[in-house]
């Protein structure tokens, strides 16, 4: 494949719904996600023009969940974290948290930091978790550490200044809704935006492709005229 996305970024929306309709417990749903996670991100790192991979993990909205839904969020990406270490250094995928970790438990914090320093010499794939994040947070996190080093807001500092100013080529989001619930507002502003109804745990590489192959289509301006 040429012309390849760069950075792609994608909500993952739909595993309630997934293990809902197998009359399965939520937290079913989110294992299965998290599988989906692995294959995406090794057929990502086996396609070297895309750099960048930024999946929406956790938002600062999702502590509105039930508390065991959340507790069992929590342990199951330090359980994936943990396992997928050696699978990153051996795919050269990059580890790149982005969003507030400071709400984590310790110990959470202690892997996340432990896998992003042990993959820190990767040079494929970067594989970015967006963990507590919201785009409305992000931004407003970026103006207070300006404001704090009394420096000038522009769009060049304030983009420097976020968690992440990669810009995203191609967004997309599983699970039939149309909305970007707060996810890399800034770095969407000319992302080509796909939507799909596949539940997150059933995405797969195929369905990945076909949106590569569309958004190869797609004559990109960036509010220019061509
Ligand atoms: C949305 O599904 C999904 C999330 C809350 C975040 C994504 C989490 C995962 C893919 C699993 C864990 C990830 C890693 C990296 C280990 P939903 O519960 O909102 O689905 P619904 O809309 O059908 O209820």
């Amino acid at each position: 494949m040429s012309n390849l996305p760069t950075h792609i970024a994608i909500i993952m929306d739909g595993n309630g719904r997934w293990a809902s309709l197998r009359g399965l417990n939520r937290t079913k749903g989110h294992e299965k996600g998290a599988e989906t996670v692995r294959t995406i991100t090794t057929f990502c790192s086996n396609h070297p023009e895309i750099k960048r991979l930024t999946l929406y993990a956790f938002s600062t909205e999702n502590w509105k969940r039930p508390r065991l839904e959340v507790e069992f969020l929590m342990k199951l990406l330090e359980r994936y974290l943990k396992k997928e270490l050696p699978i990153y250094l051996e795919e050269n995928v990059r580890f790149e948290p982005i969003g507030d970790l400071s709400p984590f438990s310790a110990s959470l914090r202690k892997t996340i930091t432990r896998v992003e320093k042990a993959t820190s010499h990767c040079t494929g794939l970067i594989q970015s978790l967006a963990l507590n994040y919201g785009g409305r947070d992000e931004i407003a996190r970026a103006a207070e550490r300006l404001n704090r080093d009394s420096l000038p807001i522009t769009v060049e500092s304030l983009g420097d200044a976020l968690d992440s100013r990669h810009d995203v080529d191609l967004l997309i989001r599983t699970g039939g809704d149309y909305r970007l619930s707060n996810f890399l507002l800034w770095q969407s502003a000319y992302a080509e935006l796909f939507f799909t109804d596949t539940l997150w745990p059933d995405f797969v590489e195929e369905e990945l492709i076909a949106i590569i192959e569309k958004f190869k289509g797609v004559e990109r301006r960036f509010g220019g005229l061509q």
